[in-house]
């Protein structure tokens, strides 16, 4: 009953129609579909909750603000007073409804998750915030021109998981999703690209030697991949619908790297249903970005660390072209189970490698895998092992290898015991049930038994659903993944442990080969015997960030001085977190020696870290 009389009320409001035009990707949804709680956000979506952000914001590189409008169109229950939005440091000017001034307050701020600003609504369901964002939001980096390739200022965001409220007033919760527009006005030359459709690929003059720039997300989406990049940009196309965006300078190798785009995507659909959002550009930014790649919809933004020449790390494409389909299309809805995005997305990574360079090449990676995922198990409090997980407000979820590698390994356990034909087809009928829709470890386990499981007690009983989902640890139906390819290198560390010189095959080696190499030599070697490796494989600049990274940790755990400037480089010319943290901290933990290196070195490169690296960083290497 009471849900029939909030559809009527709503179907006035411009949301059905959004949901309208949707039907050719998705089936439409009630827009007040019951929530989780997600305790990262103060939104109240029970109540009343954004459907659309139209964003008209100008960039300002020399006070590093953003600076304009924000409207949100708002569905609410009928009796709805108030709405809740996150706001973490936004300078409010006005909220207005038609002309008309609307109450609000901002209430106490909270150093990670912000503040609750909550608007009296007064009947209104259209509301526009004139607002501007403070110099040190956290989802932005607004970079000097010293810090780009093409010397010219830089901007970019990263909105996962909880930082798109520093700059865009709104509900930054995953499971309330919203569409978006947005013109973005900047002075001089520079192009805008945002994770939208591009209405106006070369700008609009805007006066006063400015252009804007117009996009449209019509695809309801979480807001944290709302996503913007402003910089001296050129594009080359791959394929009709997929493409390369970078400083010019940095084009071609980028395109040459990423040459297996359209593949990947017909890949991808064979397996799981139609690319559902038009266009996939990749955004290849200054090396700064604090990830290896983020999924932001139709604008995967990448590490330029994933040119390494040959193609070896364009896993990484394939992993965020597979959050198109887990992830951006069903979403977790709640931070805590962030398994369901990234534990799926690990799974379909492999199966797109798998298809386009072979089970090789897919076997060693799950070594890999397993191997870190071993490791965390070992060293790990037993209930951080567990994939759904409660955190509190703002807190971390589980380590990556749990959210990636165990949620991958439940996935690759399913598909050993009812068979790829039968996993294959479950998981496009998820996709297609649930497309544009949040999701819970209880949804989806509810959702497997009812379309895969089907009642059928023995297999109930071999998948071991729930001790994989609430358990902590591996449930006994894991099985230890094997890769012919390692038998040599197994070999080759023995024959180096033994005293023999470093192994001649390395010239021939894959890059997972020579990662395990490095990975599994003994953790204590003699200065003679890493400046025998070193020799041998020039390991100290070797353009494969991932090996030498690898090679850096051993050096560090040896207290090997001829890397220190290696070491420095390293972490001075870029600044991807998962190999930040981890180089500090090892440094960190090798007394005076590591502890004046981490020191000097994080003095003179911190001010070129992205935010969310500094935080993280800070703790490390300033502990308290
Ligand atoms: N969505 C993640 C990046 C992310 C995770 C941002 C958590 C913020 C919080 C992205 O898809 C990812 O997993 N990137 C990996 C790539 C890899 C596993 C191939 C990365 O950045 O290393
Ligand atoms: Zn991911």
């Amino acid at each position: 009953m009471l849900r029939r009389t909030l559809l009527t009320s709503i179907a006035a409001t411009p949301i059905l129609a959004a949901c309208a035009t949707e039907g050719q990707t998705g089936p439409a949804v009630d827009p007040m579909a019951p929530l989780p709680e997600d305790n990262s956000s103060y939104a109240r979506p029970a109540e009343a909750r954004v459907s659309h952000v139209s964003l008209d914001l100008n960039a300002d590189f020399e006070r590093k603000v953003f600076s304009g409008t924000c409207k949100l169109t708002i569905a609410a229950r009928p009796d709805a007073r108030e709405i809740v939005l996150d706001n973490k440091g936004l300078v409010i000017r006005s909220v207005k409804s038609n002309g008309r001034d609307l109450q609000y307050t901002v209430g106490t701020h909270h150093e990670v998750l912000g503040a609750p600003m909550t608007v009296q609504l007064d009947g209104a369901r259209e509301i526009e915030i004139d607002y501007e964002s403070r110099p040190d939001a956290s989802a932005l980096q607004w970079l000097t021109p010293e810090q780009t390739a093409s010397h010219k200022h830089y901007l970019f965001s990263q909105g996962q998981a909880i930082h798109n409220r520093s700059w865009i007033p709104t509900q930054d919760s995953p499971g309330i999703r919203q569409t978006y527009d947005a013109r973005i006005v900047v002075s001089g030359d520079p192009k805008v690209v945002m994770s939208a459709e591009m209405l106006t690929p070369n700008g609009e003059d805007a006066g006063d030697g400015k252009r804007a720039f117009r996009f449209r997300m019509p695809q309801r989406i979480p807001p944290y991949l709302i996503a913007i990049a402003i910089g001296d940009l050129t594009h080359r196309d791959i394929s009709q619908r997929a493409g390369v965006y970078t400083e010019p300078s940095v084009i071609d190798a980028a395109a040459a790297e990423c040459v297996d785009m359209e593949n990947m995507m017909r890949v991808a659909e064979t397996l799981y249903g139609e690319y559902r959002w038009g266009r996939y550009d990749v955004l290849v930014l200054p090396p700064s970005f604090p990830y290896g790649g983020m999924e932001n919809p139709r604008l995967t933004f990448l590490t330029p660390t994933f040119i390494a020449g040959d193609r070896s790390l364009v896993n990484l494409i394939a992993h965020e072209l597979a959050h198109s389909w887990s992830g951006n299309l069903v979403t977790n809805a709640v931070w805590g189970d962030s398994w369901l995005n990234e534990g799926f997305t690990t799974y379909i990574e492999g199966r797109i490698d798998e298809e386009l360079f072979g089970t090789e090449r897919a076997r060693m990676a799950e070594v890999l895998s397993w191997a870190a995922l071993q490791r965390t198990l070992q060293t790990a409090e037993p209930g951080q092992t567990i994939l759904h997980q409660n955190p509190g407000p703002g807190e971390d979820g589980p380590p990556s290898t749990i959210v990636y590698d165990k949620g991958a390994w439940m996935l690759r356990t399913i598909e050993r015991i009812v068979g790829r034909t039968q996993i294959d087809t479950y998981l496009r009928s998820y996709f297609d049930r649930h497309a544009f829709q949040p999701m819970t470890s209880e949804w989806f386990l509810a959702d497997i038994r009812e379309h895969l499981v089907r009642g059928n007690a023995e297999l109930e009983s071999q998948l071991m659903l729930d001790q994989w989902v609430y358990q902590p640890g591996l449930p006994s139906n894991a099985q230890e993944p094997t890769a012919t390819g390692f038998n040599e290198v197994a070999q080759a560390v023995t024959a180096f442990t033994n005293g023999g010189a470093p192994s001649q095959a390395w010239a021939n080696w894959s890059t997972a080969q020579r990662q395990r190499y490095l990975q599994t030599l003994p953790r204590e070697l003699p200065r003679a015997r890493l400046d025998a490796l070193q020799n041998a494989y020039g390991l100290n600049t070797i353009g494969n960030m991932e090996v030498r990274y690898d090679w850096l940790i051993l050096a560090i755990n040896n207290r090997y001085a001829p890397s220190e400037a290696a070491i420095e480089t390293f972490l001075t010319s870029q600044g991807r977190g998962k190999f930040i943290r981890p180089i500090y901290a090892a440094l960190m933990a090798q007394g005076d020696w590591g502890q004046g290196l981490a020191r000097r070195i994080y003095a003179r490169a911190r001010a070129g870290y992205h935010p969310i690296v500094q935080v993280g960083a800070d703790r490390i290497v300033n502990p308290s």
